[in-house]
């Protein structure tokens, strides 16, 4: 199986908002990632399961005079099928989304979320590495995260890549008034970093390349 990781554009955004629902479903209010594609310190990634193309379902309907030409005229007249109206049924199937804010020299993880069927088989490691490596070339020299104290694989996740707790916000999520961890890394470009993330790469590159790892 191949990913590809990609920056996240307007026409995955009914994708990644049904992801966002399914991986925070009491989040209040969900992100507004339409706005954030617009936000310049923002900076999203997507990760596609090139196997697959999306579900007319999940794809967003066409809004004004298009969107209504597009689910009227097949109704009426079958060959008069306009190609400017035709619904787009084969898009990128995207398994999980990532995304930064960069202020001054940090970057700072806002989400990281996989579908449910594609947890546990190494590709949060994926979006993470290309989230660490987009901070690199965005010029960034540390990142950091809020994470739920309950969320215990997210944090070994982190801990795993070189993040450290160094705080507590008390009652920081609203919907339940949960606290959020506060983790770092050390200097992204450091030579212990980078030595630690090239060997990491290398033992995903191989669990990925194992049939066994994804069926
Ligand atoms: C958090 C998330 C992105 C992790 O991605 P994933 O693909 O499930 O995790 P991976 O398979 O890449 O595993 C990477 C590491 O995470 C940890 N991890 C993954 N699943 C775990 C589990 N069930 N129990 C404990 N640790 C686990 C391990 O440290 C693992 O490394 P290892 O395989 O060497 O033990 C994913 O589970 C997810 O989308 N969760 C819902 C959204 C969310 O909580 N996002 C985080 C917001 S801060």
């Amino acid at each position: 199986m191949t990913y590809t990781i990609r920056a996240m554009s307007h026409e995955d955004l009914a994708q990644v908002n049904n992801i966002d629902r399914e991986a925070f479903p009491t989040q209040w209010p969900p992100p507004n990632y339409r706005q954030e594609l617009q936000n310049k310190l923002a900076h999203y990634v997507v990760a596609c399961d090139d196997s697959r193309t999306v579900e007319a379902a999940e794809v967003k309907p066409r809004k004004g005079l298009l969107g209504l030409l597009s689910r009227m005229i097949p109704l009426h007249k079958r060959s008069y099928y306009l190609d400017a109206t035709r619904p787009e049924y084969t898009r990128q199937y995207i398994i999980g989304f990532s995304g930064i804010w960069v202020l001054v020299d940090e970057a700072h993880i806002t989400n990281i979320a996989l579908r449910q069927e594609y947890q546990g088989k190494g590709l949060g490691e994926l979006l993470l590495i290309a989230t660490i490596d987009l901070s690199m070339i965005l010029k960034a020299s540390l990142m950091t995260l809020e994470v739920r104290a309950s969320n215990v694989i997210a944090q070994k996740l982190y801990g795993k890549y070189g993040f450290t707790q160094v705080g507590v916000r008390r009652g920081y999520y609203l919907d339940n008034r949960e606290d959020a961890v506060i983790m770092s890394t050390e200097s992204i470009t450091a030579p212990s970093f980078q030595a630690q993330l090239k060997q990491l790469r290398e033992a995903l590159a191989i669990k990925l390349d194992s049939p066994q790892a994804i069926e």
